[in-house]
């Protein structure tokens, strides 16, 4: 049976948006952390971020200098997903939201991976069960949903889909206890898990009346922020989320409803085929160039 303090090595697939940030959080909170991804320049540009982070946290008194060079020490960035996994007793994955290249991926750390390890998935889109049966481990196959970004926002969604065992959605909740978040046990795999399901249809809204001409891109964020108390309008978190995952979340449920009001709104097509995606390429509903 495997126990929370069973967990020293966590490996994490991906060095992209989320999967940079959740590295830097695990390393912080204590764990050895090995950071793989396919990209060398994604992966130089991660290794540059721990710095900065860490003396920025250094400086704001937010952290020690030892402890930030303990953190430092603790995290890895590599290349290769055989060495980040071989000894790892909790792997996280946070590539792309291609189900054929996330279930390539889990058939390859199933065969990597120590028999023990749990292998969760950060997906915002695609639930554990779709993955699961690519590896010889489904009951330790999890959905672990860390939100952007991830070194701050507090909630990690646990969704135990039907091939879980309470052993793992037991370890996984512990392991969020031990990285000080707030976990959120979801019992059924719905599609958006909870806090998605929430924020997506606060964005078709926001996108409506945009492509309604009822309002601004400026002032739908302001009536969010300073009407409702929110800490960015949605246009804001959607530039932070990405353009680009939302534009595969709305099409995805297009093809699942066959409803017309799924497809993604003509505004953000209009960027998505622009290749701007939000903050991460410098331009989406706002203008990043300059910062
Ligand atoms: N990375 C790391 N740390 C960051 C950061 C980033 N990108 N942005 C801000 N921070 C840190 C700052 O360092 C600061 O830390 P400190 O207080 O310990 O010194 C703290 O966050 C506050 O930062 P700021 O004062 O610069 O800015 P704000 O007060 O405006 O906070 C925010 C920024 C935390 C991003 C806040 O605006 C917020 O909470 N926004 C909502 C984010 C949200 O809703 N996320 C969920 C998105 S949905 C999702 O991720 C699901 C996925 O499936 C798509």
């Amino acid at each position: 049976m495997m126990r929370i303090d069973d967990i020293k090595n966590i490996c994490v697939v991906g060095a992209g948006n989320m999967g940079h940030q959740i590295s830097l959080h695990c390393a912080i909170m204590g764990f050895n952390t090995f950071c793989t991804d396919v990209s060398k320049k994604v992966l130089a540009k991660a290794d540059a971020f721990v710095d900065k982070y860490l003396s920025g946290r250094v400086e704001k008194g937010k952290l020690t200098t030892q402890q930030a060079a303990a953190a430092r020490s603790r995290i890895r960035f590599m290349p290769s997903m055989e060495d980040a996994a071989k000894d790892a007793d909790y792997i996280i994955e946070a590539v792309l939201e291609v189900l054929d290249l996330k279930r390539k991926i889990f058939a390859d750390l199933d065969r990597i991976a120590p028999p023990h390890a749990i292998l969760a998935t950060n997906s915002s889109a695609i639930v554990s069960s779709k993955i699961a049966d690519a590896t010889g481990r489904p009951d330790k196959v999890i959905n672990l949903h860390f939100f952007n970004p991830a070194l701050v926002m507090k909630l990690v969604e646990v969704v135990q889909g039907p091939h879980v065992s309470e052993e793992t959605v037991q370890v996984s909740m512990e392991l969020c206890e031990r990285l000080k978040k707030i976990s959120v046990h979801v019992k059924k795999e719905v599609k958006g898990f909870l806090l998605n399901r929430i924020l997506l249809s606060m964005f078709k809204e926001a996108f409506w009346l945009l492509d309604m001409d009822v309002a601004s891109i400026e002032d739908i964020d302001k009536a969010c922020v300073y009407g409702a108390g929110h800490p960015m309008g949605p246009f804001t978190l959607n530039d932070l989320t990405g353009i680009d995952l939302q534009y595969i979340m709305d099409l995805e449920t297009f093809r699942e409803t066959g409803n017309v009001a799924d497809l993604p709104s003509p505004s953000l097509v209009e960027r998505y085929v622009k290749g701007c995606y939000g903050k991460k390429t410098g331009r989406g509903w706002y203008d990043y160039s300059d910062k």
